[in-house]
């Protein structure tokens, strides 16, 4: 087993985070002080031809009117509407945004929702080039605001040409920030966006550079420093010892050696039960021996997505400093054909004793995740486990890319996950979790389980179905055995998978979505760790 403290230094390809300003750099006396800002992002609500600047302060009564008469012939009306405005009150340049009508005081995930959007926009439409220094309104919603400035600014052009790179801007808050229930503020904000952003990072690169070495050495290195965290990288030896054989077969058609990264944050009580994360990590997804067409192959490389944004998670959970403590586990490999591949046909007993007929090579996600979740189920003894993976395309079928699916045991873990998604904005649904799904896959004649349900009808569903086989207390009784005799909801884990095949990706920008890997839903795992503290 290899030992690395998150203190211990990795040479790790870097990681754009946005720069903050300091906080001493908050200025409200802006569009006098041209010093701090030299370009501003301006919230403004439209109600027909009234428009309203959100920003009460920090903006001079003839600046404020230069503003509104400008905007005035510029057609500025509709919700999503941005001007840019030069050389006003001595700032070079203004990017107001229509935030629409006014919003009622008591809704704040709206407020953040409409302070994300406006942030971005307003960040899209300066002319870059020009200005170094952004300050961005936090009126409506500071978090959001922040949220908004991060996510906005993410770009994955250091494989590109110098000269064709994008210029980062410095974000900071301007105006005096809205009062929340939440107590989210400015920096939380970053903190989130700068979570999100390692994600995308992180599924972003090619799976040439995002092998599962690379993979534990890069979240090590984003990691390292962090107060009570530690990073653990197993190896296949550790895999091995452990009967880890579902990963094991997953993993052995490729060249590139495995790795089992654990990671344990511990910021709440020392005796406290963890909450349990787990992330599919298959840095390439060819399918194995069971092919996939060429089509969209290359977007496999975010088959990680799973272990990205449990790592993005983490990142942004120990940065918060919340007081709870997290276990997370994220198996690593590329699932690839080989003279050494699993074939169609092959049998393996996972770490729990189960056998699984290996149907269906491409079916290989929930093979590794059958090992990880009894592993980390089994061992630490947590409050709660969620899993998250790109685990089927039916799932993209059936929601597309806007809301995650969640199948879950606990009515409680889906209202905290569903609240977490709304504050966000990066929503769950909930999806059926039920033996019915099973039947298919006990109908295997030389193993416990296959891997792969008949036909293509509920294929997310019967997914979620085979992985509660592997959580410790869940699985269902094998052929001959007695059914357990409560059904005592109460003494059971409280588990949830969610699946995130249709959310891996965007195909285009709009707001702080931008085109390519989503890095989602690592913010809504923040959020529902968060939602202990309160
Ligand atoms: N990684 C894929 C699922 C996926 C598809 C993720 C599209 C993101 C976008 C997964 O390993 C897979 O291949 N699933 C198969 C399962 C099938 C063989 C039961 C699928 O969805 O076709
Ligand atoms: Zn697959
Ligand atoms: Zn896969």
């Amino acid at each position: 087993m290899t030992r690395l403290l998150a203190a211990r230094l990795l040479k790790g390809t870097s990681f754009r985070a946005v720069r903050p300003l300091r906080a001493t750099s908050f200025q409200t006396r802006l569009f006098t002080n041209t010093q701090q800002y030299d370009a501003i992002v301006l919230g403004a609500y439209t109600d027909g031809p009234k428009v309203a600047l959100a920003a009460s302060e920090g903006i001079t009564s003839a600046t404020r009117q230069t503003i509104l008469d400008q905007l005035a012939v510029a057609n500025f009306k509709k919700a999503g509407d941005v001007r840019v405005l030069y050389n006003v009150g001595g700032v070079k340049q203004v990017a107001v945004v229509s935030l629409g009508k006014s919003l009622p005081a008591d809704q704040e995930a709206k407020a953040m929702e409409s302070a994300r959007t406006a942030a971005a926009l307003g960040i899209q439409a300066l002319h870059r080039e020009a200005v170094e220094r952004v300050g961005v309104d936090v009126s409506v919603d500071a978090h959001g605001a922040a949220e908004g400035a991060v996510l906005a600014q993410f770009s994955f052009d250091k494989l590109k040409n110098p000269k064709s790179q994008r210029k980062e801007l410095f974000v900071g808050p301007f105006s005096t920030p809205a009062k929340t229930q939440s107590g989210l503020t400015w920096e939380s904000g970053q903190v989130y966006g700068t979570s999100q952003n390692l994600a995308r990072m992180l599924m972003t690169s090619p799976a040439n550079l995002m092998t599962p070495k690379l993979f534990t050495e890069e979240v090590a290195y984003l990691l390292a420093g962090l107060e009570n965290v530690e990073v653990t990288v197993h190896d296949e030896e550790w895999a091995r010892r452990n009967n880890m054989n579902a990963l094991l077969s997953v993993a052995k058609g490729s060249q590139e050696p495995l790795r089992f990264l654990e990671i344990h944050y511990k910021g709440g009580k020392e005796n406290e039960a963890p909450f349990g994360l787990v992330g599919k990590g298959v840095t390439f997804d060819s399918g194995g021996i069971s092919l996939k067409p060429s089509n969209n192959m290359a977007l496999m490389k975010g088959d990680m997505g799973g272990a990205a944004t449990v790592a993005g998670a983490l990142y942004g959970i120990s940065k918060m400093k919340l007081p709870v403590n997290v276990v997370a586990v994220t198996p690593l490999c590329e699932n690839m054909p080989s003279g050494k591949a699993t074939k169609p046909g092959d049998v393996i007993k996972a770490m729990n004793g189960k056998s699984i007929e290996v149907i269906d090579t491409d079916a290989e996600g929930r093979l590794i995740l059958a090992d990880a979740l009894y592993y980390l189920s089994s061992k630490f003894g947590p409050k709660s486990v969620i899993d998250l993976a790109t685990l089927t395309g039916a799932m993209d079928v059936a929601l597309g890319n806007v809301f995650a699916g969640v199948f879950t045991n606990s009515d409680d873990l889906w209202k905290r996950l569903e609240r977490a998604g709304e504050m966000t904005s990066d929503p769950f649904w909930r999806m059926p979790l039920d033996d019915g799904y099973l039947k298919e896959m006990k109908e295997s004649l030389v193993a416990d389980l296959n891997n792969l349900g008949k036909g293509r009808s509920g294929g997310a569903c019967s997914a979620a179905a085979f992985l509660k086989e592997f959580v410790a207390g869940l699985d269902s009784p094998a052929e001959g055995e007695e059914p357990k005799e409560t059904n005592d909801k109460n003494g059971e884990i409280a588990w949830a998978h969610i699946d995130i095949a249709g959310v891996m990706d965007s195909q285009s920008t709009h707001g702080y979505h931008i085109k390519g890997m989503s890095g989602r839903p690592t913010r809504s795992l923040i959020e529902y760790a968060r939602s202990f503290n309160k």
